[in-house]
C-alpha cells in the first residue's frame, strides 16, 4: 500500500480479531518507529513489546483508573461510555518510552526539551503508518500515569513512557473521523 493510502486508511481501532500480530509484520512496524526523525539523530525512543495476558490486564486495570480519575476530576460524560474491555484482549501492544536527556538544539531554545518527546510521537505515527499499510488495525493509547505505567512495566526512572500502541487485526469497520477542512486550517506566504 502506498503511503498516501495508509494515511487515508489509518483510524482508530478499538475492536480486535484474537489472532496474534505476526513476528514479521512486528518486525517491520518496529523498524518503522525507529525510522523516524530525532533531533540530530538522538533516536530517544525505546520499545516495549507486550503479549502477555497479564501485562495487558494491568495496563486495562490502569486504564479503567485513570477513566475514573479523569472523569471525577472533569465531569465528561463521554469518559464513562468509553467501554476499556478491548484492553485486555489487543494482540499486541508497543510502549514507547522516551530519554529527555537526548535531545537537540532545542535545549538551548526557549522553553525547550521537548523535541525528545515531539520525536516520540513521529515514531509512534510511523508505527501506525506501518500498521495500516500492512493491513492492521491501531490504537494510539495515553490512559496511563507515567509512574504507575514505569512500574506496571519496569521501565527504568531515567525513561518517560509517552505512549501505547496498540496493534492487530481490526473486528469492525474503522469509523471515519472528520477533519476540518484544509482551506481553513491553512494559510499561504508568497
Ligand atoms: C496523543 C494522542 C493520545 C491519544 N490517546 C488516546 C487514548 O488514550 N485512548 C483512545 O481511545 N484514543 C486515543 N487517541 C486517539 C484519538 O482519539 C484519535 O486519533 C482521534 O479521535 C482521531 O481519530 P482517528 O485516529 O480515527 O483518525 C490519542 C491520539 C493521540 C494523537
Amino acid at each position: 500500500m502506498d503511503i498516501l493510502s495508509a494515511i487515508k486508511n489509518r483510524r482508530s481501532c478499538r475492536k480486535y480479531m484474537p489472532e496474534p500480530v505476526n513476528d514479521s509484520d512486528l518486525d517491520a512496524i518496529l523498524a518503522a518507529g525507529a525510522a523516524a526523525p530525532s533531533p540530530a539523530n538522538s533516536q530517544p525512543w525505546e520499545f516495549i513489546v507486550i503479549t502477555g495476558k497479564d501485562a495487558k490486564i494491568k495496563i486495562h486495570d490502569e486504564a479503567l483508573r485513570c477513566r475514573n480519575f479523569l472523569f471525577e476530576k472533569s465531569g465528561w460524560k463521554w469518559l464513562t461510555k468509553y467501554d476499556l474491555e478491548f484492553v485486555k484482549d489487543v494482540p499486541a501492544i508497543i510502549a514507547v518510552t522516551g530519554d529527555p536527556k537526548k535531545t537537540g538544539a532545542d535545549m538551548f531554545m526557549d522553553g525547550g526539551n521537548n523535541a525528545w518527546r515531539d520525536a516520540c510521537s513521529a515514531s509512534v505515527q510511523n508505527m501506525m503508518l506501518a500498521a495500516a499499510a500492512l493491513g492492521l488495525g491501531s490504537l494510539w493509547f495515553t490512559m496511563f500515569d507515567r509512574n504507575n505505567l514505569r512500574s506496571l512495566l519496569n521501565i527504568d526512572n531515567e525513561k518517560i513512557p509517552t505512549a501505547l500502541v496498540f496493534i492487530g487485526r481490526s473486528s469492525a469497520d474503522l469509523v471515519i473521523t472528520p477533519r476540518k477542512d484544509i482551506k481553513e486550517i491553512t494559510r499561504y506566504i508568497k
